[in-house]
């Protein structure tokens, strides 16, 4: 149901899991598995430090409760048959030991899902390792749990990794929060050591605005207040960890009462007669003939038919799949989110949000990414990172990138309106993951605020002497002819002959310099990857405008991404781009050394240097690469004018 949980591993349905259930289930097997199936099922977090005693507390919880799947047991490696005689009929140490080793060998891999359930609820687990560099798993388990416990080593307190994870679990949205105070038999029971830290912690929890916790103090490896009230603490009056396991509130409930909102995962249309649009409810409950709104489009229609698997629905309410049929012919399609049309949600193309940043790149403000949210997938980039968090002083610190783990606030903006909520209102539709398009990778997650009203403020003026009349005047079909390759490569001899050569045929052209273009509109950069991004990304935009204007556009920038080059394409009609790549392998550049930036760069004096210490990614797929080894630049040039003519 979350955004963020097509990253989270399969989600293992309970129904194909079959119990270790002999000798747990007393006589009438058949009213137990019912009763069992219509148990509520929790889904809840682990998170803390290295060293918290995380495994013993889930080991405890599977012990005690009891019901210990068997694909779970079969895991352990462990034959549960041949050890203890007590309790799930495993010993608890065994189980404690296989559960860390597993977790040691997925650690890198993934969150570790694990199973469980009591007389009165199902539960799942989300255990996720501790170190900070884990971030990615910890948004995984906490984007789909309905609560999350804290572990605190009663030794230690408040750590930096309790603080670190606090914040995001309160992020995300998670209400039900569980401060486990662990391994209180260590400080001898102590209620003021307990009470010290829970001081300490509402401090914490008070300023980054979480509404409540609920402190327990227990002993994972004892089992004081796990399942039964621990006789060492009779000072502590609450309930057991598995008592409130069991009667906490789950999240759907809160979802069932906000308005009808379901994001078109697919549409069905099986035959001419039927056209069905499926999805999973996010919010709100829905009957045949209520009146409804498609987004983006705004357009308005009714509900003919709530259609499932088992039939015909009455009713359909938030977290259950569903196949829509409408009254109207109306247009919809994936991606597209169908309202109340009362309380529809709003559109929108720019956004403020907070970014999780999840990848060892760092985020390049104006790189385009992939932004994932609901069920469709948009082009994004971050036009205005605002100020990251520092999560242990909640200072706000300035910054114009996000490093791995950092937690930061930027400006968004989508190249189409989509309909939207915030994250705190609407996991759903306010909740999306960023995916680098080149290596594919989700590089974080993010969490809607609001919309900037400068996006409803600020249309499209459409002009009557458009590109077609420009280019007609010139009588010419405009092109931008992209340059790129390693300083010193030769890009600019090339394309100042390539200029000359299609001057002399009558055309119009412009050439963008690297070195000229710095001069002046983007003085203001330098050579980080942020502004190398951003160089590119305003170049971009200025030949698109020439284009627009008619013209032949020549550009001469290294250009060492294949992100915005590839964001440049896609800013021009299709074929009027044409990536030339000049390639100069780099002993040849720095044997030329034409500016002697290369001898400068070797000597330390120049920093970020392509090709030395700041990458060149060279094209995959370029309209035309010139070999600059075998070819003068006359014949270069020659070949990049052939190359125009011919389309
Ligand atoms: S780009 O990477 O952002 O596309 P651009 O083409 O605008 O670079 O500018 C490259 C020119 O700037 C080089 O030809 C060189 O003359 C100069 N220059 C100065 N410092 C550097 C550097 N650190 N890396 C690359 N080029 C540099």
């Amino acid at each position: 149901m979350s955004a963020f949980q097509d990253q989270a591993p399969e989600d293992h349905g309970t129904e194909h899991h079959a119990y270790e259930a002999d000798r747990l289930i007393a006589e009438d097997i058949d009213a137990y598995l019912t009763a069992h199936q219509h148990k509520t099922m929790l889904r809840f977090i682990t998170c803390g430090s290295v060293d918290d005693g995380k495994s013993t507390l889930i080991g405890r919880l599977l012990y005690d409760s009891k019901m210990i799947f068997e694909d779970q047991l079969a895991s352990l490696e462990h034959d549960s048959k041949s050890v203890g005689t007590q309790g799930g009929g495993i010993d608890f140490a065994l189980l404690v030991d296989g559960l860390a080793a597993e977790r040691e060998q997925g650690i890198t891999i993934d969150v570790a899902y694990r199973f469980f359930a009591t007389e009165k609820r199902k539960f799942i687990v989300a255990d996720t390792p501790g170190h900070e560099q884990y971030t990615r798993n910890m948004v995984t388990g906490a984007s789909t749990a309905d609560l999350a416990v804290i572990l605190i080593d009663a030794r230690q307190g408040v750590l930096t990794q309790t603080r670190r994870h606090s914040y995001l679990v309160n992020l995300l949205g998670i209400r039900n929060i569980v401060l486990a105070v662990n391994k209180m038999d260590l400080v001898g029971y102590s209620a003021e050591r307990f009470y010290e830290i829970v001081s300490d912690y509402s401090h914490f929890a008070r300023q980054i605005g979480m509404e409540s916790f609920l402190p327990i103090p227990i002993s994972g490896l004892m089992g004081d207040n796990i399942v039964t009230r621990s006789e060492n603490m009779a000072w502590y009056q609450g309930p057991t960890l598995i008592s409130h396991l069991e009667t906490a509130p789950m999240n759907d409930t809160r979802l069932q009462d906000a308005p009808f909102r379901m994001a078109v995962q697919w549409v069905n249309r099986p035959n001419l007669d039927f056209r069905g649009f499926a999805g999973q409810i996010a919010t709100g409950s829905l009957r045949p003939g209520d009146a409804v709104r498609i987004l983006p489009s705004g357009r308005t229609t009714s509900v003919k038919g709530i259609v499932t698997l088992d039939g015909d629905l009455e009713q359909a309410v938030a977290g259950q799949s569903v196949t829509l049929t409408l009254t109207d012919e109306v247009d919809c399609s994936r991606g597209d989110v169908i309202t109340t049309a009362d309380a529809p949600c709003e559109v929108a193309d720019q956004f403020e949000a907070t970014l999780v940043w999840m990848s060892e790149a760092e985020m390049l403000p104006g790189r385009p990414y992939l932004l994932k949210i609901g069920t469709q997938t948009v082009t994004a980039s971050v036009t205005e990172p605002k100020y990251e968090v520092n999560v242990n002083t909640l200072e706000h610190l300035a910054s114009k990138t996000l490093a791995l783990n950092a937690i930061g606030v930027v400006n968004i903006s989508t190249d189409r309106a989509i309909p939207f909520e915030s994250y705190a209102t609407n996991p759903d539709l306010g909740g999306f993951i960023l995916i680098d398009r080149i290596s594919n990778a989700t590089v974080a997650a993010g969490m809607i605020h609001f919309a900037l009203r400068r996006s409803q403020n600020i249309h499209w003026q459409a002009v009557d002497i458009n590109r077609e009349a420009h280019a007609g005047l010139k009588g010419q079909r405009p092109a931008v002819v992209w340059f790129t390759g390693l300083s010193g490569s030769g890009k600019s001899t090339i394309a100042n002959l390539v200029e000359k050569k299609l001057h002399a045929m009558g055309r119009h052209t412009f050439l963008l310099d690297g070195d000229n273009v710095r001069h002046g509109l983007n003085r203001d950069l330098g050579f980080t990857d942020a502004d190398r991004v951003e160089n590119i990304r305003r170049v971009g935009e200025v030949a698109r405008l020439m284009t627009d204007a008619g013209l032949i556009v020549l550009t001469a920038f290294i250009s060492p991404f294949r992100s915005e080059r590839r964001m440049v394409r896609d800013l021009i009609p299709e074929g009027e781009f044409i990536e030339v790549h000049v390639n100069t392998p780099l002993e040849v550049a720095e044997a030329r050394d034409v500016k002697g930036l290369y001898k400068k760069a070797r000597a330390g004096q120049l920093k970020n240097f392509t090709g030395i210490d700041s990458p060149y990614e060279a094209p995959e797929s370029p309209e035309l690469v010139v070999d600059t080894v075998s070819l003068s630049a006359e014949e270069a040039a020659e070949r990049v004018v052939e190359a125009l003519l011919a389309r």
